[in-house]
């Protein structure tokens, strides 16, 4: 149980013992500023309004009511509010716990329920670029935390491999196609194919029918069309794969946008049957069936000056299937096949609306399970302008990821020149390929985000590589002792200020973690670990560790194991791994 929990059962059976009667919701709070205590609480002000009564009276009722032997004291302060202090020894018992529980103090509150994450998705021959990244990581990071809360996680890579760019592929494909680059590097090959093909379109418009005839070909299941198809595929998930490795991100599944092929006609009569969809102009749209006010209704916009219909479109007049059309045969095999109580969509903010229709057509289909849009913003370049090479491209990726690698291993250089060249290139990867995704996860994912390579890379800031530094120095205290040492044999005893505000950051893990997922914010665990680094460097600098006596030395030693490990835990569920040395 967290200290948190614990203070939340004593006070929901004190209000119970009272005859106060509990409130709607019991709910303690770690305090913002500490000065007034470690927790709070406004049940006194909450009851207090529902009953028209003073709150600092009530305050007092309860207090009197509260048994807090051996964890806390309390006190009232401004209107009525409620202030927790945890005792020395309480914190001391609760580390001591901590340090015998692999789990850190992580509640399991995902056991039980399924929860499908919708990340990455890039299209097939298109490149990824950094806008995809932040799907990548973000949508990584959310898998490894549910993982680590008990949720049964299923990662699902819905490329987008079905579509009208097939059409200037194919043409390509036949035309363009140099082998030999395919095999060295397919992605930039079928990109290169296909913006040639698109170049060509604009100046002559019989290459772009040409191209609309060979996408109706593939569609109709023209043998040759489709092999060529599936190897375009082959190649694009071998190009991929490369790139989901140097990231350490991995998928249960690819069921991309063809899977559903097959599903699309049956669902649109489905629709139609049910009066979920109807015909308009020879298209089949989903309107406003009317539930909502206009302002909360997706299929409802406002133009010039009144509410006009918005419909979602599932089948046009030519026939063709869409993007919604999709979407909505691949949440029925997600809730149906896989039991999915959580759908979690990490795609950017421009496709809002697209996801809000979905949403709103599933619950009429009555598809339940608890869609999440985990939108984010874009990447700026450091003019603030969205992020472009000189040429006038979007950067690609694999740019990105090869050029923080490169300048890590500058960095390591300068700092440790005598590392082995096979150790520093290992060392480059990690420190590089950490700083990137640090730098994602610690922003707000709705904000748009500067990229700033010198910001990323600092070894002091608020950085990845601080964080990796800061556990290699513990592990390098650990390496100064002579035998291995047992961090559950240890008394913990806690004296100093510093000692007890590492304690205090240490219960604070397992009372963090569910809540990122409340609303999908890993940046609230990656300022947590700034924390609580700085917490460690100012107990480090207060307290001498292994030049005091026992029991005080083991004591240290512990405080130290425990922060290394839930340090290593939680980069770990960032996806970023330490280095033994830097
Ligand atoms: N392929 C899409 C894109 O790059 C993202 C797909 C997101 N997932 C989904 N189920 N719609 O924009």
């Amino acid at each position: 149980m967290t200290l948190l929990q614990d203070l939340e059962s004593r006070l929901a059976a004190a209000l119970a013992a009272s005859s106060l009667g509990a409130p709607a919701v019991v709910t303690v709070t770690a305090a913002a500023d500490l000065r007034f205590g470690d927790y709070q609480t406004n049940a006194a002000m909450v009851l207090a309004k529902e009953r028209k009564t003073n709150p600092r009276a009530l305050a007092q009722e309860i207090i009197s009511q509260l048994q807090l032997d051996g964890l806390a004291t309390a006190d009232i302060a401004g209107p009525g509010f409620i202030n927790f202090h945890i005792l020395p020894s309480a914190f001391a018992a609760h580390t001591a716990a901590l340090i015998r529980d692999p789990s850190l103090g992580v509640p399991a509150v995902g056991a039980g329920q399924t929860v499908v994450v919708d990340f990455s998705a890039p299209n097939v021959a298109k490149p990824m670029h950094v806008g995809h990244i932040r799907s990548t990581i973000i949508g990584d990071a959310l898998c490894r935390i549910a993982r680590f809360l008990g949720f049964h996680v299923i990662a699902d890579n819905h490329i987008g491999d079905w579509g009208t760019q097939f059409g200037m592929i194919l043409h390509g494909w036949k035309t363009l196609l140099d082998a030999a680059a395919l095999d060295a590097a397919p992605i930039p090959e079928l990109v290169r194919i296909y913006r040639e093909v698109n170049a060509a379109t604009q100046n002559d418009p019989s290459v772009l029918e040409t191209c609309k005839n060979e996408l109706v070909k593939l569609q109709a299941g023209d043998a040759e069309n489709l092999a060529i198809w599936h190897q375009c595929i082959e190649v694009s998930k071998r190009g991929l794969l490369t790139i989901y490795e140097t990231l350490d991100v991995r998928f249960d599944h690819w069921l991309g946008e063809s899977y559903y092929n097959d599903r699309l006609a049956g669902l649109v009569n489905e629709l139609l049957e049910q009066g979920i969809a109807r015909e308009s102009h020879g298209a089949i749209c989903i309107f406003s069936d009317g539930s909502n006010k206009p302002q909360d209704d997706p299929f409802m916009v406002y133009r010039d000056d009144g509410w006009i219909d918005n419909p979602a479109i599932i089948r046009k007049a030519d026939g063709g299937f869409l993007y919604a059309t999709t979407d909505l045969a691949t949440l029925q095999f997600r809730i149906e096949s896989w039991k999915a109580d959580h759908i979690w969509y990490v795609v950017g903010v421009p496709q809002q609306l697209h996801f809000r229709q979905i949403f709103a057509a599933a619950a009429r289909w009555a598809k339940t399970s608890r869609f999440e849009h985990v939108a984010f913003g874009s990447i700026l370049g450091e003019d603030r302008k969205l992020m472009k090479t000189r040429s006038g491209d979007n950067v690609q990726l694999t740019d990105v990821l090869t050029e923080a690698v490169e300048r890590a291993a500058r960095i390591i250089a300068e700092k440790n020149p005598n590392l082995p060249t096979e150790e520093a290139a290992e060392i480059a990867r990690i420190v590089g390929i950490g700083a990137v995704k640090f730098a994602e996860l610690s922003q707000n994912r709705l904000t748009d985000y500067v990229f700033a390579w010198d910001r990323m890379l600092a070894l002091q800031g608020d950085t990845a590589p601080y964080l990796q530094y800061s556990t290699v120095r513990i592990r390098s205290i650990f390496r100064k002792l002579d035998a291995p040492f047992d961090a559950t044999a240890a008394r913990i005893i806690l004296t100093e200020p510093e000692e007890i505000h590492l304690a205090r950051l240490h219960a604070r893990f397992g009372e963090l973690l569910p809540a990122v997922l409340e609303d999908f914010r890993p940046n609230l665990l990656a300022n947590y670990l700034l924390e609580l680094a700085r917490a460690f460097h100012s107990f480090f600098e207060a307290c001498p560790v292994l030049k005091s006596d026992e029991p005080v030395r083991s004591s240290r030693l512990a405080l130290c194991d425990l922060t290394g490990r839930i340090l290593t835990t939680g980069l770990g569920l960032l996806g970023i791994r330490c280095p033994e040395r830097m």
